[in-house]
């Protein structure tokens, strides 16, 4: 649950508030009310003293003229009429000897002839009275020189404690009032030297950044000013950079940029998919590369920014390939950077990839009406495996402040172990896959323990603002954290983590590659042999890992649906499905793979001819040169995936056609829908409608797709992948300076209001 600033303002004032007055009460309660009752005490009994010696004094005369005699009659008068007296409470006298000889009747026997005061006074407690102590005088009397006996005079001081108790309360609530007013004081003053402080800081951010500084600022601020403007500076540059969508991302740029922005820091790279997998072939070791959006879109910056990329050693030579630290240099045909394998044994990958990441988050995170499945054990390899990757990655680490790019959802609690490991780290997450909502992700039985994994992130990121959104509330529902929702910042355990939004996309591919490529037209009509069509044969592609995710089944639906619609298809349109294997341990995948092949059968069976498929399913691997040549020679191509968080193939395709031909037929629920607004855009699940589109789509006239073809590639291109790794660099560099200049900003304010204090 988020902490709102003004609930912490309103805790800051409080405590202003509230600590002086305690300290003030606490000060007049324990000291100053014990102190002032002492001295009151001290001065009424001192008075009682000099009272009692005074009414000896009077008495003496008589006493010296009625004790000889034995005048017992007048005695008892003379003591009566004293004790009239409302302080003065008995009267006795005792001859020479110690004696009691005559007494008031208030005077208790028990009392006897005390010598002195103080003896008197140590019987006190046995002549008690209900209001309070009584004070004990011992006056001798003389007469022509000899001791006649001694006068006690008993004085009543219940008065005194009234008095002093009157004393205490006055003295309390004279303090309560001081403490009330000098808190307020308090309150006051910070308040106003903290609005003075903001005030500083706001002039010199919204003044000109290069104007001199304003001498009315707080002293305190000016050591901060430069590096103050600066961030603005840098700031303002940037959201311009951002604007300026004309400029082109290259991988030079992006190279400049890490010199420039991250003074050249070392760049990890850590996925569990690696880029190249080294397989055992019939004859000697293949290279391959993986059918992952990860890797599409990853591998490029990598070889633009060099580094080391730590990843699952997953193919059968593997191990063959690497050198005693694990390391193979790649691409195998010119390396640039180092692969460093992380292996990982049977069970491990079991519990870890197959089990919690692919049977729990990926369908827990994909609306695609899979249950996810959870296992404990399965989770406990997760975090065992996670561990072993953050270990490998702080053991590649040269210095204790690498840039790391964690990928997906494999490694969601990579970021803490890594942070808790490399304090230092700017540690940059992307969620490849959509991030559902609350509800949905609140299933997963340790989703705070993946939340607060993720949470050891400098920037965490996602593909879309939604996906954003999404996290955001998650963690609002089962956190305890600090959301900035305006600057969309998470703080937790003292982390502070950025939550954007960075679209992935691909290396826009080098216009004279694509020129050395056979051209369109030639790739359309090899192709079309290659599959046994005629040269003008209408030819849909679809593009996937085989995954129930994909709408692979629904794209079928589609194509027997516009083939009923619209028999004139009957004969001239095909649809081309590649699908790489994948995940095929899982039985989840097993029984997709299974459904898959019954339709495109049931399909082909009832509008097959001796010439003609429908479908034709191809479910291998093929190598990117194979892939861009069959991106070139459809006309359209169809992404109809139930949930995706980006889609790369929907760009990819585009990309490859620089004749600005092919339609782009594309799932409203793909990440790339928000970005290629000019595809056909169509809601999988509506099979009629989807038929429909594609019809649109293969009969559209050339102009139109030109046009439309034109738009999405120069967005492809401006928007390509090194930009989106640029924009995670540029705000990573950011948040680095942030970082320091609020560890600066706040030993300063603790300095400066040590200091007043
Ligand atoms: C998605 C995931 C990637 C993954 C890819 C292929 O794109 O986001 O992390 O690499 O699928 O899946 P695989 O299980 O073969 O790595």
């Amino acid at each position: 649950m988020a902490i709102s600033f003004s609930r912490l303002n309103l805790s800051r004032l409080s405590l202003r508030f509230a600590l002086p007055l305690a300290l003030i009460l606490a000060l007049s309660a324990y000291v100053v009310v014990p102190l002032v009752d002492h001295l009151t005490v001290r001065w009424f009994v001192h008075d009682l003293d000099a009272r009692s010696s005074l009414l000896a004094n009077t008495l003496e005369t008589q006493l010296q003229e009625y004790v000889p005699t034995n005048e017992r009659r007048k005695i008892s008068r003379l003591f009566d009429k004293a004790v009239k007296d409302e302080r003065l409470y008995a009267l006795a006298f005792c001859d020479a000897n110690g004696k009691l000889l005559y007494k008031t009747t208030t005077y208790a026997d028990a009392l006897g002839c005390p010598k002195s005061p103080e003896k008197a006074g140590a019987l006190n407690s046995l002549v008690r009275l209900p209001q309070g102590s009584l004070h004990f005088a011992v006056s001798p009397i003389d007469l022509e020189g000899e001791r006649l006996g001694n006068l006690i005079l008993v004085h009543d001081m219940s008065f005194i404690e009234r008095r002093s108790v009157d004393t205490k309360r006055y003295v309390m609530a004279l303090f309560v009032v001081l403490a009330i007013i000098i808190s307020l004081v308090t309150v006051f003053i910070a308040h106003m030297s903290w609005r003075g402080w903001i005030k500083s800081v706001r002039t010199i951010l919204s003044g000109d950044i290069f104007s001199p500084i304003n001498p009315d600022a707080a002293p305190e601020i000016k050591p901060l000013v430069s590096d103050l403007r600066a961030l603005l500076h840098e700031m303002n540059l940037e959201r311009r950079e951002r604007d300026n969508t004309s400029q082109l991302w290259t991988p030079e740029k992006l190279r400049g940029l890490l010199h420039d922005e991250l003074a050249g820091d070392e760049i990890l790279v850590v996925s569990n998919r690696e880029p190249y997998i080294h397989n055992k072939g019939k004859n000697a070791i293949e290279v391959q590369r993986p059918a992952s959006g990860l890797v599409t879109a990853v591998e490029p910056v990598m070889r633009a920014c060099s580094g080391t990329w730590v990843a699952h050693g997953a193919g059968s030579a593997d191990r063959e390939t690497v050198d005693s630290k694990d390391h193979v240099q790649v691409p195998p045909s010119n390396p640039s950077y180092t692969l460093r394998r992380v292996w990982l044994t049977e069970a491990e990958e079991n519990g870890y990839y197959y089990g919690f990441a692919n049977e729990g988050l990926w369908p827990l995170c994909h609306i695609a009406h899979v249950r996810p499945v959870f296992r404990s054990s399965d989770w406990e390899q997760y975090v065992a495996v996670n561990q072993r990757f953050a270990d490998a990655v702080v053991k590649e680490a040269h210095t204790d402040d690498p840039v790391v790019l964690v990928q997906d959802y494999h490694l969601a609690l990579l970021p803490r172990m890594i942070y808790e490991q490399l304090p230092k780290a700017t540690i940059i997450t992307f969620w490849h896959i959509p991030w559902p909502n609350p509800e949905s992700f609140g299933i997963c039985p340790w989703r705070e323990e993946i939340l607060e994994g993720l949470l050891g992130s400098t920037i965490l990121g996602f593909h879309t603002p939604f996906h954003c959104k999404n996290f955001i509330e998650t963690v609002d529902r089962y956190l305890e954290t600090r959301i900035e929702h305006e600057a969309s910042t998470i703080s937790y355990g003292g982390k502070l983590t950025q939550v954007e939004d960075y679209p992935i996309s691909i290396a826009w591919p080098d216009p004279e590659l694509v020129a050395s490529q056979p051209s369109v037209a030639e790739t359309r009509k090899a192709i079309r042999q290659e599959l046994g069509l005629p040269d003008d044969h209408l030819l849909g592609l679809g593009l996937d890992r085989l995954d129930y995710t994909k709408g692979i089944i629904e794209r079928f639906q589609a194509v027997e649906r516009l083939l009923e619609t619209h028999p004139s298809m009957i004969g001239r349109f095909t649809l081309l499905q590649i699908a790489a294997p994948s995940r095929s341990s899982l039985a989840e995948y097993q029984n997709f793979d299974a459904q898959v092949r019954a339709m495109v059968q049931r399909i082909n069976d009832r509008f097959s001819s001796s010439s003609y498929v429908p479908i034709i399913l191809k479910v291998e691997h093929h190598s990117t040169e194979e892939v861009n040549r069959h991106y070139r020679a459809a006309d359209v191509c169809l992404v109809t995936s139930l949930h995706d968080g980006m889609n790369l193939v929907a760009k990819e395709f585009v990309a490859e056609r620089d004749d600005e031909r092919g339609v782009l037929l594309l799932s409203q629920f793909t990440g790339a829908a928000r970005e290629l607004h000019e595809a056909l855009i169509v809601n999988p699940y509506h099979i009629d409608q989807t038929a429909a589109e594609l019809y649109r789509a293969l009969t559209m006239p050339a102009v139109e797709q030109r046009e439309r073809m034109r738009s999405m590639r120069s967005l492809v291109k401006d928007f390509n992948v090194y930009r989106w790794a640029g924009r995670m660099l540029v705000d990573a560099a950011r948040m680095r300076r942030r970082e320091r200049i609020i560890a600066k900003i706040q030993s300063h304010s603790k300095k400066h209001f040590a200091r007043r204090d």
